[in-house]
């Protein structure tokens, strides 16, 4: 990291000078670290908008210009030309692979994809009507109960053994959660399948018949856990960040983050979204839109169009356009454009474009606008979408929990607070309080 001397703070007379950290995209960084030692106030940032927690070099968001990178390569590009695991290899190691490179990395994730049958056991301790999301916090904090040879965090063989594992076992960790709510049998990894057709099987097998994933869908799934993988500090890599600086194990780490992930402001908007559509169908679809609308523009409603709108991205969001894509295509396979819902989805999305109101608030539909129609498409359950995020974003967690790792300048994370509360005062004995108050 290259430092310059940038900055000038002046406070109650002092001049101080900040040093300024250059990064290689987006803004450059004061480095606000010695404010408290040299300078004896600190930093007030609610929600860490303007602070850097970390650098990182694992993917880049431009909001402005709608443009999300993984090191350094366009997303639009990630998702045309490579696979789910290419990009795994890529958000992991800094490089793409070469072909060797790719297969060598698929056979390792596939050594890995079944779990310890006990771990099966853990299930059946879940009420069969259990989130799914609790099912997945519980159960991924659990493997670090199963696989405590890889729990030396110092370790670079444990840390790579833990991302094999996390990334080849949650597909069967979340499709394990699914048949365990509809409570049909497990289903087992099948190694001849990829990465999406093996989490179709594992979803949609029984041990009945045969099953054969429909290719259009392997590859639109493929597609939203490329353009879920990783996304910069959110909150839910934040979390896992926070949680392995106290040097807690990497399965630890990642439940956290799914805990994180499931609040329906971070990764439940895609569920937050079909529900909304389901209300609208039920008030009467198409034709209530317009109601619907006017309720959306009313800021006494609280009513918000889900699925539209996002904090960093005040363009289109670049992966909402390459859902779009997808949504159609799929739609198209199944032969579902004139399905009510879908129709309902895409008409919402066309007036909102044309309407005034969200056009001069730059307010696009986002990723979750359309990946939450895809995969209803595919018969993911409206409930699943969190667990779907949460298994495509888990190889940008363990990356970046590596990272945190290497990082020569990790600390502990320890926010500091701006105290607000009452100053130093002293007890009243009990028995003397109630005279005290009123
Ligand atoms: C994502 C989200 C939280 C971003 O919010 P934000 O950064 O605070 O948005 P802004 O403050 O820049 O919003 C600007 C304006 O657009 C309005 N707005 C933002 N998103 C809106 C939406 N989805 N529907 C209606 N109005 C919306 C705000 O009320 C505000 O209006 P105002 O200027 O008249 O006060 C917000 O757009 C939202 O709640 N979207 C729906 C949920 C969703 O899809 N989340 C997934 C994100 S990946």
């Amino acid at each position: 990291m290259q430092n310059i001397n940038g900055a000038r703070l002046t406070f109650k007379g002092h001049t101080y000078s900040l040093p300024v950290i250059k990064s290689t995209m987006g803004p450059d960084a004061i480095d606000v670290r010695d404010l408290h030692e040299h300078i004896g106030v600190i930093a007030y940032d609610p929600g860490l908008i303007s602070t850097a927690l970390c650098s990182s070099e694992i993917s880049f968001i431009d909001g402005d210009k709608g443009e999300l990178f993984y090191r350094g390569y366009p997303i639009e590009q990630l998702a045309t030309h490579c696979d789910y695991l290419e990009t795994c290899y890529l958000i992991k190691n800094g490089e793409l692979p070469t072909a060797t490179q790719y297969d060598e990395y698929v056979t390792t994730v596939k050594r890995h994809t079944m779990v310890h049958e006990q771990l099966m056991r853990l299930y059946q301790g879940f009420r069969r009507d259990a989130h799914p999301m609790a099912i997945l916090v519980g159960v991924v904090g659990a493997l670090s109960a199963y696989y405590q040879d890889s729990l030396d965090i110092t370790n670079p063989e444990h840390r790579l053994l833990a991302a094999t594992r996390l990334v080849a076992k949650m597909p069967t960790i979340v499709a394990m959660a699914y048949k365990y709510t509809v409570g049909q049998p497990f289903m087992y990894p099948r190694n001849e399948l990829n990465y999406a057709e093996n989490f179709l099987h594992m979803m949609f097998a029984t041990p009945c018949g045969p099953y054969t994933p429909n290719p259009v869908l392997a590859r639109a799934l493929d597609r939203i856990l490329i353009l879920h993988a990783d996304h910069e500090q959110n909150a839910s890599t934040s979390t896992v960040r926070l949680s392995g600086s106290s040097g807690a194990n990497p399965y630890a780490c990642i439940a956290s983050g799914i805990a994180c992930l499931w609040g329906p402001a971070h990764g439940g908007a895609n569920e937050a979204c079909l529900n909304m559509l389901f209300d609208i169908q039920k008030q009467g679809g198409v034709e209530k839109i317009g109601e619907f609308i006017k309720q959306v523009k009313d800021k006494d409603s609280n009513t918000k169009l889900m699925g539209f709108g996002h904090r960093v991205y005040k363009n289109f969001d670049p992966r909402a356009t390459l859902m779009r894509e997808t949504c159609h295509e799929v739609l198209n396979e199944l032969g579902l454009q004139n399905d009510p819902l879908f129709k309902l989805a895409l008409e919402l999305e066309r007036i909102a474009l044309e309407d005034d109101y969200f056009v001069s608030r730059k307010l696009y539909p986002n990723v979750d606008f359309y990946s939450g129609i895809v995969q209803k498409a595919i018969g993911i359950p409206v409930q699943l979408f969190t667990g779907i995020f949460a298994m495509a974003r888990t190889i940008g967690w363990i990356a970046q929990w590596n990272e945190m790792i290497h990082d020569p300048e990790q600390k502990i994370g320890r926010p500091r607070q701006l105290y607000v509360g009452a100053q130093r005062r002293g007890v009243v004995p009990l028995k003397l309080r109630r005279n005290t108050m009123n």
